[in-house]
């Protein structure tokens, strides 16, 4: 799982040169050495680098992504606007961002950090300071998390060395080993140093379907009481939230102080989607691939998900997750 960290900026020149063959090379190190000796800000440019150049926050264009292009999840966006432009803004923050994404899948959770990656990152997730973990995928044997905790702790200290404004998002963490868990606990605590690096810039994102049930029962519950999705607020969902995560056995938080050492500083709910949101994500579909935006077809791919309560059909099982190979189907 784990590859070497980038160096910071330096290296830039040897790296650049590699693939050319000697001699071109060395004339061309000569030009370029004296070319850099004028503008020694030129490589910033070229190459990402953990500098404002290519880090630095769009509270705007967060705003406006979370607005237009996420569907349905009015309790998450505020929290998410509000807690990153809060953290950013900060130049001396005492403790990492730490946010815990909760919902069923397909609602928007990996999406979600895809937008703030775009609106901090110049190079969005493909930015070499935004590091994605995957329970299965990274750390699939459970009886093998001892190992697995120290190359995690080696390689998040290798990262925020390098950029202190690294990004770090566990995907699946209801399948993470809690051994794992609090390997990372210290990471996200108030400390100023830790074995003289300091961790309060970066921003740490947990993802998971841990909740995501009461989440939607109380969704359902407010829609069979006629009133509003809109009306929905994060404190009739946040105590169901963090018990029903902390008493779930299988959830990765469970036993680990995460939650009650108050380690984590947003859980964020995602609402269960309704056939509304699908459609509108059908339709966003359509947009991106450049296709003529037809309603019909819209309606059509979204009657065909799973609904739930089978009888009411309010919402979707799968979110949004599947439209993608749906669509190919029916155009
Ligand atoms: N609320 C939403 N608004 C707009 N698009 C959405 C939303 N939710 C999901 N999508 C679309 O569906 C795709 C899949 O969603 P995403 O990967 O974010 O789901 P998830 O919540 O991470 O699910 P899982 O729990 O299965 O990992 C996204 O790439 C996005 O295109
Ligand atoms: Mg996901």
């Amino acid at each position: 799982m784990i590859q070497k960290w980038r160096s910071q900026c330096s290296g830039v020149l040897a790296e650049a040169i590699e693939p050319i063959s000697t001699t071109i090379a060395v004339g061309m190190a000569a030009t370029l050495t004296a070319f850099i000796a004028s503008y020694p800000n030129i490589f910033y440019y070229f190459h990402e680098c953990c500098r404002p150049e290519w880090i630095s926050f769009n509270y705007t264009g967060l705003k406006a992504d979370l607005d237009s292009k996420l569907f349905g999840q009015h309790i998450a966006t505020r929290i998410i606007l509000k807690a990153v432009n809060g953290f950013m803004t900060n130049n001396n923050p005492k403790k990492p961002l730490v946010l815990s994404l909760h919902g069923w899948t397909g609602t928007g959770k990996n999406y979600i950090t895809k937008l703030i990656a775009e609106n901090i990152y110049a190079e969005g997730m493909k930015s070499n300071f935004v590091h994605v973990f995957t329970a299965t995928l990274h750390f699939p044997h459970q009886s093998h998390y001892i190992q697995y905790k120290s190359q995690l702790q080696q390689w998040v200290k290798g990262n925020v060395t390098n950029c202190e404004r690294s990004m770090f998002i566990f995907d699946e963490m209801d399948k993470m080993h809690p051994g794992l868990i609090d390997g990372i606990k210290p990471f996200l605590d108030y400390y100023e140093k830790l074995d003289g690096v300091s961790y309060r810039k970066a921003i740490f994102i947990f993802l998971s379907n841990a909740g995501g049930d009461s989440i939607a029962q109380t969704a359902l519950d407010f829609w069979k009481a006629g009133q509003q999705r809109e009306d929905i607020e994060l404190k009739d969902l946040e105590t169901l939230l963090s018990l029903s995560v902390f008493n779930n056995n299988k959830s990765g938080f469970y036993r680990t102080s995460l939650i009650d050492k108050n380690l984590v500083d947003f859980f964020v709910p995602l609402l269960p989607l309704e056939y509304k949101h699908v459609v509108q994500c059908i339709i966003a579909e359509m947009k991106a691939r450049e296709m003529k935006v037809d309603e019909k077809v819209a309606d059509q791919v979204a009657k065909d998900l799973i609904y739930f309560p089978k009888s009411e059909r309010i919402f979707s099982i799968k979110g949004c997750k599947t439209i993608e190979s749906k669509l190919d189907y029916y155009v």
